[in-house]
């Protein structure tokens, strides 16, 4: 299977980068505590599609998902929306900070691909 490695020191805090995987974008962020808090935080018996940030990451500063829109497959925008996260042009689809839908016509939160630190901590492997 073809693997993609992250040096995780290349995105400082509070950026993203996206990387392509199998030909899908893969968008990483080095969330701040700030972003983390927010994300634990909220309810998630107000969510549409109800998951606990803690089971959306590994470890809570990194999170990792597939930027594909789970509407129609457009790639959402980072840094954009009304919830801190990410925002689907194609439709008006908002994620928060930890990549759940929160408002527009997206079904599901953005998917979360498997992936792994590596040993020494220095690397994503998705
Ligand atoms: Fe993203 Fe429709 S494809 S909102």
């Amino acid at each position: 299977l073809a693997k993609i490695e992250v040096e995780m020191g290349a995105i400082p805090e509070g950026k993203n980068l996206i990387v392509k995987w199998r030909g899908k974008p893969v968008f990483i962020r080095h969330r701040t505590d700030d972003e983390v808090e927010e994300a634990r935080a909220v309810d998630i018996k107000t969510l549409r599609d109800p998951q606990k940030d803690e089971d959306r990451t590994q470890r809570p500063e990194w999170l990792v998902m597939l930027g594909v829109c789970t509407h129609l497959g457009c790639v959402p925008i980072g840094e954009a929306g009304d919830y801190g996260g990410w925002f689907c042009p194609c439709h008006g689809s908002h994620y928060d900070i930890s990549g759940r839908i929160r408002r527009g016509p997206a079904p599901l939160n953005l998917e979360i691909p498997q992936y792994a630190f590596n040993d020494d901590e220095e690397k994503i492997i998705v």
